[in-house]
């Protein structure tokens, strides 16, 4: 599903043709780096590097100048140190500055599309219609009650937030090619080498430190794709609450214990804590993820034109680490929950600190495999 927002972006001209992409996942905790080399059907990991912000950058509910300015310095820094050669970097955007939406539009040609999209899209976008990029990916013509139509990816995004990603990759010297949309990034990595993920209905939650990215995909084709304002940081601030502690403090209680299971509480190293731990992570999952899935999840069902359940649900991002996560979520939505380690399908040389940490690298990776100018997207007039 490669939707590219930068190939609609007029103020870039000159579009790299380089075989060579790095992915930059700029993310809240971390950037995450990675490089990819594909040789026939093997797919090989040149670099895969995560640098932590700075703790004030967790926590910012703005980018400040400043921490604009440490962003970049980290980048730059770690291009040099880690001796990448190419230029040309992919990035993605996510959260309430992007809206993707599963449209049937009439059957109309690209170029007919290119100049309604702004009036069809109206009907979708809160925003003023003038600050946003827009385009669309025609997936397949259908039929609908007697009429040509034409299913399709929709997508806008704040002309600002776009702007702000593409300028901050500019100004630590690489090349933009690419702007991705986090649940498209790891839609993308997962289609291309999970076997079996385009033989059935699967939910993707990319569980990041300040929001979730879901997509829903049917049979590899994406009908639901929304962020939900849940992650990791609100698990840490539940139990800050609950033991009073600082952000530090809860971020090691929480990767510590994760979510325990009963069974196993009298055995954990402090049963107490353990208790308190899981109880306060729960209560965050409970009441801003749980719910916002099994919206989804019912939305899809009204939508579904398979007909088909939904037969599993990956996990991705640093926030799927949580110990136990996966069992938990089973057992709420009774359906298979994956956690997904993209480097049990690739070669490569990495160490086991980094192997284990491999949900984290999702977007990074979906990034990496993209090229410039691989999308057919119809871009707004
Ligand atoms: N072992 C672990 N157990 C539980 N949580 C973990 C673990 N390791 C990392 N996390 C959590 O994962 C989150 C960071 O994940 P990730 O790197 O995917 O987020 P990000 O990309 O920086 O944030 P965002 O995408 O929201 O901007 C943090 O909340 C962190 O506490
Ligand atoms: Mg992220």
């Amino acid at each position: 599903m490669p939707v590219n927002l930068k190939s609609i972006i007029d103020r870039i001209t000159q579009i790299h043709k380089s075989k060579d992409t790095i992915g930059i996942d700029i993310g809240a905790t971390s950037i995450k780096f990675a490089q990819i080399r594909k040789s026939g059907e093997t797919f090989e990991i040149l670099l895969c590097k995560s640098v932590e912000n700075p703790p004030t950058l967790v926590m910012a509910t703005e980018l400040t100048p400043e921490l604009r300015e440490e962003i970049i310095k980290n980048i730059k820094q770690t291009i040099s140190k880690e001796g990448i050669k190419t230029r040309s970097a992919a990035t993605s955007i996510m959260g309430n500055s992007v809206i993707v939406r599963y449209v049937k539009f009439p059957k109309m040609s690209p170029e007919e599309l290119s100049k309604s999209l702004r009036f069809e899209a109206e009907e979708f976008v809160p925003f003023d219609i003038t600050d946003v990029y827009l385009c669309a990916e025609i997936i397949r013509d259908v039929e609908e009650e007697g009429q040509p139509k034409m299913e399709s990816v929709f997508v806008a995004a704040k002309r600002d937030i776009v702007d702000t990603k593409i300028d901050i990759l500019r100004d630590a010297g690489l090349t933009p090619v690419v702007i991705d949309v986090d649940s498209f990034c790891v839609l993308n990595l997962v289609e291309q080498i999970h076997p079996t993920f385009v033989d059935e209905n699967a939910v993707l939650l990319h569980i990041g430190a300040r929001m979730t990215s879901l997509a829903i995909s049917e049979h590899g084709i994406v009908r639901v794709v929304r962020d939900i304002p849940f992650g990791g940081n609100l698990i840490s601030n539940f139990i800050m609450n609950t033991f009073a502690c600082d952000y530090s403090q809860a971020e090691a209680l929480k990767k510590q214990y994760g979510l325990v299971p009963s069974e196993e509480m009298e055995s954990a190293p402090d049963p107490e804590v353990a208790e308190q731990v899981t109880n306060a992570s729960i209560q965050a999952i409970d009441e801003h993820l749980i719910p916002e899935v099994q919206r989804s999840i019912d939305f899809f069902n009204t939508i579904s034109t398979s007909g088909e359940e939904i037969r599993r649900i990956i996990l991705t991002g640093g926030g799927a680490l949580l110990k136990n996560f996966d069992r938990y979520l089973n057992r709420q939505f009774d359906i298979e929950v994956s956690p997904f380690n993209p480097f049990e399908h690739f070669e490569h040389n990495l160490p086991p600190e980094v192997i284990e940490t491999g949900p984290v690298y999702a977007v990074a990776l979906g990034l990496a495999l993209r090229k410039s100018g691989d999308t057919s997207a119809v871009r707004a007039e």
